[in-house]
């Protein structure tokens, strides 16, 4: 079955910005849409996208993307079969000829590789993790939820940029998110109380009006427990640092405390949160410049936390095989517009799982409706499912999709938990 036309449009993102839109529709009259996200601390390697830069709309207007897709990327893809990722995507990278995607643009890209990926999975009459999963049994992702914002989300508030929480003590999605709901909202409370209730930031967490990091590290612990949970047996801590927003060639800048420390500094303090609080998980620790600080905190904490590459690894699977090299990290963050097309986006998280690294597939902080993070996350097995906080819908549209995957009939055979922080990826390659 052949695609017969490609529809692209300029549509808006949560946080009210253009992106693009791809449709692709077949011959069968079946049709897939894909959407590109945008983040806003990106890793200095991802896939470029094509803005078009003047007055309007800040400079983020992508016209030229679209007018890419129409011009060049549609009439290419015509006749082709949905079904060959693989084959669209090569061709959607040496049409594209740049090795940053910087010409047709990574936002151009992405939208009509994932518009392919769903154009493909409804002819063949599957959900799209189902057509993933390709016959293997697959189980639910372990949600990682954002309860309070920060950095470049929070207009720089605090310096870190997720404070976040794993319901470790959950045994399917829907009790994860149940137990999510309770620790969001008293969250809010106790902000309430304090008078510090300020709003959400940009995906949705609380806005952190706190006067020290680890003041937003106490009020999650006392929020876990004010919802009637265990601090990390029932209810863990995940935290994205996301240093390479305010650190560089081993100086980092905290601007709340205005303080300068050097990596082994910042190593320092990081290593004394994992002892004092009940951390599971750490993202960008270090900047992504800053190898020899990620070696030195693997080493340091990697036996008991999950050490996650995002800005460093830019889900590239060169990158994660050269990271295992040095031993950097122990888990992947797996953005698809990080790296441009569906092929290379999963050609690093199996990159990850052969290597035994952990995955976690994840979202953007400028987000939409689109939930195909979801199926992407539980048909590929990534064990894990990161895509902001607990309110705006298009957080929800995707916490959501993750319940109706899990109560439909022939569901996914099961759901991670907290095995997914733990396990051996290697056996799931
Ligand atoms: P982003 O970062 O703003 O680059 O999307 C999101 C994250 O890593 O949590
Ligand atoms: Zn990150």
């Amino acid at each position: 079955m052949t695609i017969q036309k490609i529809l692209a449009r300029r549509i808006w993102d949560s946080r009210g910005r253009p992106t693009v839109e791809v449709e692709v529709l077949n011959a069968d009259g079946t049709s897939g849409i894909g959407i590109a996200p945008a983040g806003a601390s990106r890793g200095s390697r991802e896939a470029v996208e094509l803005r078009d830069g003047g007055q309007r709309f800040m400079g983020l207007d992508v016209q030229q993307a679209v007018s890419g897709i129409v011009r060049e990327i549609a009439p290419a893809l015509v006749g082709r079969d949905a079904a060959d990722q693989a084959g669209i995507d090569a061709m959607l990278i040496a049409l594209d000829g740049t090795s940053d995607k910087s010409r047709l643009g990574g936002n151009a890209l992405i939208a009509t590789s994932l518009g392919v990926l769903h154009a493909a999975a409804a002819q063949a009459r599957q959900p799209l993790w189902r057509y993933l999963a390709d016959g293997r049994p697959v189980k639910l992702p372990l949600p990682q939820v954002q309860i309070f914002g920060g950095g470049a989300h929070a207009g720089r508030r605090v310096d870190v940029q997720n404070f976040m929480v794993i319901a470790t003590g959950a045994t399917s999605f829907g009790q994860a998110m149940e137990m999510t709901a309770e620790v969001y909202r008293a969250a809010g409370e106790l902000m309430a109380s304090r008078g510090a209730l300020a709003g959400v930031a940009d995906e949705g967490g609380w806005w952190p009006s706190f006067s020290r990091n680890e003041e937003a590290l106490d009020t999650l612990v006392a929020a876990i427990e004010r919802a009637g949970y265990t601090p990390g047996s029932e209810v863990a801590i995940a935290l994205d640092i996301a240093s390479s927003e305010f650190g560089r060639g081993g100086r980092y800048r905290l601007a709340l405390e205005n303080t300068e420390l050097d990596s082994d500094g910042l190593c320092e303090r990081l290593v004394r949160w994992v002892e004092r609080y009940p951390i599971v998980s750490i993202e960008d620790p270090l900047a992504e410049d800053d190898e020899a600080g990620l070696v030195a905190f693997t080493r340091a904490v990697g036996h008991r936390v999950q050490v996650v590459g995002d800005d460093y690894l830019v889900t590239s699977a060169d990158r994660v095989r050269a990271a295992a090299a040095a031993g950097a990290c122990n888990c992947v963050l797996i953005k698809p517009n990080q790296a441009g097309t569906v092929t290379e986006t999963r050609a690093a998280l199996e990159a990850a799982h052969t290597l035994g690294y952990r995955t976690i597939v994840s979202a953007r902080s400028g987000e939409t409706e689109d939930v195909a993070i979801v199926h992407l996350a539980t048909g590929w097995n990534a064990g894990q499912l990161k895509v902001g906080s607990f309110a705006r819908s298009e957080r929800m549209a995707k916490w959501n999709e993750g319940i109706r995957l899990e109560t439909r009939p022939g569901a996914p055979a099961g759901f991670w938990g907290r095995s997914a922080l733990h396990a051996s990826m290697s056996s799931r390659a």
